[in-house]
Order: C-alpha cells, then sequence, then structure tokens
C-alpha cells in the first residue's frame, strides 16, 4: 500500500525523490520522509502528512543525487502515522523504506530486545534494519549480502529498500509479494519505485522484479540477483505506453474529476485498442486470446474481485448470462480464498483488478494456478503481479488512475467484460437459426460506439445532466443518509454509486437491488433520507417505478436518474437527472440498447458524488483512510 522510491544519479537527488512521492502519494499519504546524504552523511527527513510536509526541509538540499535518495509515502499498519513511524527508518549505517508487513516481526522484535536494544518506532519496517545491522556487525556480511540474508529470515508480503552510510552510491532493494520495479538509463542513472508512474518521467523502459529478486543499484548500472541463491539473474524490460503527461491533471482541480471526464476518450481508446487488434470483421471481435479460447471451450467462469471491481464483475455476470449464456459466479476475492470454493476442471477463474496488486485477488489466481484451472484477468496495469501470475491476461486502456475512488477504470473494466460477453455471445448466436440473439448482439455492438458521444453530452459543463446532478447534490448534500437502488444492469451501478459516495464524501450510503428495499432497508426511510432510483427505460422499468413509489409513500427525498424523455418519473420525484438520451430516436427506433445504460449511469453517479464531496470539502483525490493499491490483506 505503501509508495517506495530510490534514486541514484545526475539529477538532484531531493527533486527526483519529492516527484516521485508525488506520484506514488495516491498509494497511502498519512506521513512520509526521505533519506539522503548531506556532507558524507545520511539525513532522514520525515513529517506526519502528506509529501507537503518534508518538502520545506528539503528546501536547501539540492545537490546531485550521486550518493543516492530513498522516499516513503506511508498506509499505516503497524504503528499509528506519526513522524516517528514514518519512513525511513535509521538503524546504525543503514537507513531503509518498507512496504507490506513482515508477518514475523515479534520474533525480530525480542531478538532485538535481547540484545539490550530499543526501536524508536512502532513499525515492523524498523526491525528490518536491526536484522541488516546484526547481519553486518555480528557475521560480517557486506551489505548487500546483510540485505539478502535478512530478507530471507522474513515472512509475509515485503517490499524493502535501503542504503548504507558507509556506502555512498548504492540503492538495494528486495521484494516479495509488494511490488517493485525499475529502471536505468544513460543520463537518468537508477531509479526503483513501487509502481512505474514515477519511472516514467525518465524511462518509458522498466524492469519489474519478481518474488524474491534483489536490486543492487548503482549510477553505471542496475543488476538483479536471486536472493535465495545470491546468484545474478536478468529481468527483461517492459516497454509501458502511459505517457508522463497523462499522469498531470490538465487543468482540472480534481484528478477524480479529470479522470470522470476522460472516460468517453478511454471508452473509445479501449474499444479501438481491441478492434485494431482483430481488425473487427465482425461485431465483438478479438484477436486471438488464449483466455478467450479457454472461456469459448467452458459453460462456467468464477470471477474474483474487491470493491469496484467486485462492482464491475457483478455487472459482468449479467452481461455473460445473457448475452453468453456462460454460468458466472462474482465473488469477493477476500471470501472466496477462504471458502472452499468447488472449482471444476474445465472451468475457467478471472481476476479482476485495476492495479493488478490488490493481496487477495491474486493469492485466489495463485491458489487456482496449482488446481490447474484455466486463470486470467481483466487488469489496467501491464506488468502487474496479476497480470504476470495469470495465465493470460485482458487489459484495459484506462490509463493511469491516480484519484483513489476508482471511475475510469471501473468503466473500461465495465468495458471489457461486456466485449467478451459479445464475443461468446456472438460465437453462440452465429449457430442460432432465428436470428433473434445475433440481431441484439449486432445492435449493442453498433450502438457501443455512440457511447462515448453520449457520454460527453452527459458530463459537458452545463449539459442539462450535469445541472441536474449539481442541483440534486446541494439539495441533498446534508441529508441523513443515501440509499442507492437499482434493478438488473442498474443493481451493481447502485452499489457502486453508493461506495463512491461513501468514499469521497464520508456519507452513509447503502446500494440495494430495488426489490429488496421491502425486506428491511425500507424502515430507514423518512423525509430527511434521500433514495437514489436508477430507472432508466429497460425491461426492470415498471418494477423499479413500483419500487420508487413505495419510496415515495414512506415520505424520502427521491432522485431518479432516466431517460431524458421519460414522462412518468419526474412527476413522482424531488429531483430528475436526466440521460442524455431518448428511449427512442425521431424515426421510433430505440435509441440504446439497455445494456449499456451502465456506461452513462455510473458516471452519472461518479460526478454526484463528486459534487457532494466538494460541497464538504473532503480530500477528493485521496480520502481519508484509503490507500489505491491494497498490497495487504
Ligand atoms: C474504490 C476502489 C476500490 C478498488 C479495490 C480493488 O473506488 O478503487 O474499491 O476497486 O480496492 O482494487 P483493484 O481494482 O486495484 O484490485
Amino acid at each position: 500500500m505503501c509508495g517506495i522510491i530510490g534514486y541514484v544519479g545526475e539529477r538532484p537527488v531531493s527533486d527526483v525523490l519529492l516527484k516521485g512521492l508525488k506520484r506514488l502519494e495516491y498509494r497511502g499519504y498519512d506521513s512520509s520522509g526521505v533519506a539522503m546524504f548531506h556532507g558524507g552523511k545520511i539525513e532522514v527527513h520525515k513529517a506526519a502528512g502528506k509529501i507537503t510536509e518534508i518538502e520545506p526541509l528539503l528546501a536547501d538540499r539540492k545537490q546531485k543525487g550521486l550518493e543516492g535518495g530513498i522516499g516513503h509515502t506511508r498506509w499505516a499498519t503497524h504503528g499509528a502515522p506519526n513522524t516517528k513511524n514514518a519512513h525511513p527508518h535509521k538503524v546504525g549505517d543503514i537507513v531503509l523504506v518498507h512496504n507490506g508487513i513482515i508477518e514475523n516481526y515479534r520474533e525480530i522484535q525480542k531478538l532485538v530486545h535481547s540484545k539490550g536494544l530499543t526501536p524508536k518506532s512502532e513499525t515492523d519496517s524498523e526491525l528490518f534494519a536491526f536484522l541488516v545491522h546484526f547481519e553486518m556487525t555480528e557475521e560480517k556480511c557486506s551489505f548487500v549480502e546483510a540485505v539478502r540474508k535478512s530478507f530471507l529470515k522474513i515472512t509475509g508480503a515485503s517490499s524493502v529498500v535501503a542504503m548504507h552510510e558507509q556506502h555512498p552510491g548504492l540503492i538495494v532493494g528486495v521484494r516479495n509479494g509488494s511490488p517493485l520495479v525499475a529502471a536505468w538509463n544513460p543520463e537518468l542513472g537508477a531509479m526503483l519505485a513501487s509502481d512505474a508512474q514515477p519511472l516514467l518521467d525518465y524511462a518509458n523502459t522498466v524492469h519489474y522484479l519478481e518474488n524474491g529478486d534483489m536490486i543492487v543499484c548503482e549510477r553505471n548500472k542496475i543488476e538483479f540477483i536471486d536472493a535465495h541463491s545470491g546468484l545474478k539473474i536478468s529481468r527483461p524490460g517492459v516497454k509501458i505506453d502511459w505517457s508522463a503527461d497523462r499522469l498531470d491533471k490538465n487543468g482540472y482541480p480534481h484528478y477524480m474529476l479529470k479522470e470522470i471526464h476522460e472516460q468517453s476518450r478511454t471508452i473509445l481508446d479501449t474499444l479501438n485498442a481491441n478492434f485494431a487488434a482483430s481488425g473487427a470483421h465482425l461485431p465483438f471481435d478479438f484477436a486471438p486470446h488464449p483466455g478467450i479460447d479457454n472461456l469459448s471451450r467452458t459453460d462456467r467462469l468464477s470471477i474474483v474481485a474487491c470493491g469496484t471491481s467486485w462492482h464491475a464483475s457483478l455487472l459482468g455476470k449479467y452481461w455473460l448470462e445473457k448475452f453468453a449464456g456462460l454460468s458466472v459466479e462474482a465473488e469477493l476475492a477476500s471470501e472466496f480464498r477462504y471458502r472452499s470454493p468447488v472449482l471444476k476442471k474445465n472451468q475457467v477463474l478471472m481476476g479482476v483488478s485495476q492495479s493488478g496488486e490488490t493481496a487477495d485477488t491474486l493469492a485466489v489466481i495463485q491458489d487456482v494456478n496449482k488446481r490447474e484451472i484455466p486463470t486470467m484477468c481483466i487488469t489496467n496495469v501491464k506488468g502487474s503481479t496479476i497480470a504476470r501470475e495469470s495465465k493470460s491476461a485482458l487489459y484495459t486502456y484506462a490509463g493511469p488512475e491516480i484519484g483513489v475512488a476508482s471511475t475510469k477504470a471501473f468503466t473500461g473494466q465495465m468495458l471489457m467484460l461486456l466485449l467478451l460477453a459479445g464475443k461468446l455471445g456472438r460465437d453462440v448466436a452465429v449457430n442460432d437459426s432465428t436470428g433473434k440473439a445475433m440481431g441484439e448482439i449486432e445492435r449493442t455492438y453498433r450502438e457501443l460506439f455512440e457511447v462515448p458521444h453520449h457520454l460527453s453530452n452527459a458530463l459537458m459543463e452545463g449539459s442539462p445532466t450535469a445541472k441536474a446532478v449539481k442541483a440534486a447534490a446541494l439539495a441533498t448534500q446534508n441529508s441523513k443518509g443515501f440509499f442507492f437502488i437499482g434493478r438488473g444492469y442498474s443493481f451493481p451501478i447502485a452499489l457502486e454509486g453508493a461506495l463512491k459516495l461513501k468514499e469521497i464524501a464520508y456519507v452513509h450510503a447503502e446500494g440495494y437491488a430495488a426489490g429488496e428495499l421491502k425486506h428491511g432497508p425500507i424502515a430507514m426511510l423518512e423525509p430527511d433520507f434521500t433514495v437514489i432510483v436508477l430507472a432508466p427505460h429497460d425491461m426492470w422499468y415498471e418494477k423499479t417505478v413500483s419500487n420508487l413509489q413505495e419510496v415515495k409513500a414512506r415520505g424520502a427525498r427521491i432522485i431518479a436518474i432516466g431517460h431524458a424523455d421519460d414522462k412518468q418519473i419526474p412527476q413522482m420525484c424531488d429531483h430528475f437527472i436526466p440521460m442524455p438520451i431518448k428511449t427512442k430516436k425521431d424515426d421510433g427506433t430505440p435509441t440504446m440498447s439497455e445494456a449499456l445504460n451502465p456506461f452513462l449511469l455510473a458516471p452519472i453517479l461518479q460526478l454526484f458524488s463528486y459534487e457532494i464531496a466538494t460541497m464538504k470539502g473532503t480530500d477528493v483525490d485521496q480520502p481519508r483512510n484509503l490507500a489505491k493499491s491494497v498490497t495487504v490483506e
């Protein structure tokens, strides 16, 4: 969850570390720190709070980074988020930053105490520095060897990056579980970080460390070592196709708002990338892909994911069942991994993960790999651990998502699952003598290319949709609580809408299948309560309207989202948010397949949460207690 960075090279070390830490801040942001050489000694600067807190401490430290420096932005696991527990930690000559959890920390703590020593912090991380210190002082190991031997003594998923006061110009990293990525180029020198984003400012080819790898970084080279054998290994470079300019806000006040608006483009990017690769002779064509081949051969798929990615997976279930007749379960990875799931040999297991690093999703994939069931994943990050551990990977083209609350990555996941459903469904429908199923698939495919246009119309400042979102947010911002309800494709979107509001506005919100309301939650309704009803004109419309009436009868405030030409719902609710499409085109044909409604509803709800959060003045991009990449259980 934490972000770690190390640099040795020509550029001013404090600039590189601070810029890199800002890129990594989405991973955790309760405290931060850097360590760098100054006057032949390693100085450590740290502070509780965000990176901006340590910036002034480095104002007069602008020397070249030839002696190296390391930095850290923290998401607390062991010990409160304060300056004492902030990284880097220094023990003797050793300074280090750590990401992950050392599970056998008690054992190491006892060892440290038995030698009459007391750690300065409450962290498990500092204990690793003691281990290295003991290896060097008692076993007379070299620094690199001491890091290696210490690493073999810890358990749990961790990455560590360390420096030594007597070895300027040398940075050592080790990885087990928590990601670590390196880059080197002649002008830059060597750099390593928890993910590729800070490296993109300097290089577009990066090297991912595998579990059990060590890296030794110097100004003129990087070397990889197998931590178990101590032997040199090679880790080939991976070209990253994101450019650093996609990491900036481009004039938007928040990354989240920028990313909400980017969705029209990212949907098109994902469509184009897939169909360009395939040549798109038929609707929903994909380039040959081993994962899709496996799906074509099975009638059963288990999807595992967490949080927002689970909501996308749930929606995938609806599409894959309907279009492709596939039996699909969409499960929370954290539950799935500790159950006794019954998996069939000929089925497929898919992980869905924006970051490609989520611990629970990764663990399921690793377990299922051992059972010889084909695994695959949908992820946004090439080279991520989940992408590499899965037997095959499909990528979304959302680009880097910096706002901690997921927006464009979510629509990217939805799209990829719909594309899969369309492709598998088409292959079945081609043999359907009625041609009915094929007709629906062809229509959905055609209309899919119109979604980015509708979405831009919805989100554009001053559009009827955007204005209605703002007005509804203004009127309901102080509600006692929010329910989001929907049926069919709108149910996972209701769950996601509620999660977004909780995450960024810290407001109590729950998502329900609209039919579930009367089975308990309806007791909560009173005039101070707001219910957001997702009511597009789809096959569930009449039933949703009945649920809306039940809510109205209990006096709760109602925001309804529906087609722009809906005559019924605007009369029944307090605030109506029109989707930028009508139920029918002027020639009487339906405007948009109902399977595509989530692509408009989800961004509208993202915008709603954003409006409420900004009205409340919360930290939209880095909400409290959260981190983007959840690499611990
Ligand atoms: C919410 C959000 C999280 C993630 C979840 C899984 O906005 O982003 O709920 O969806 O932590 O993360 P990934 O998709 O990286 O596996």
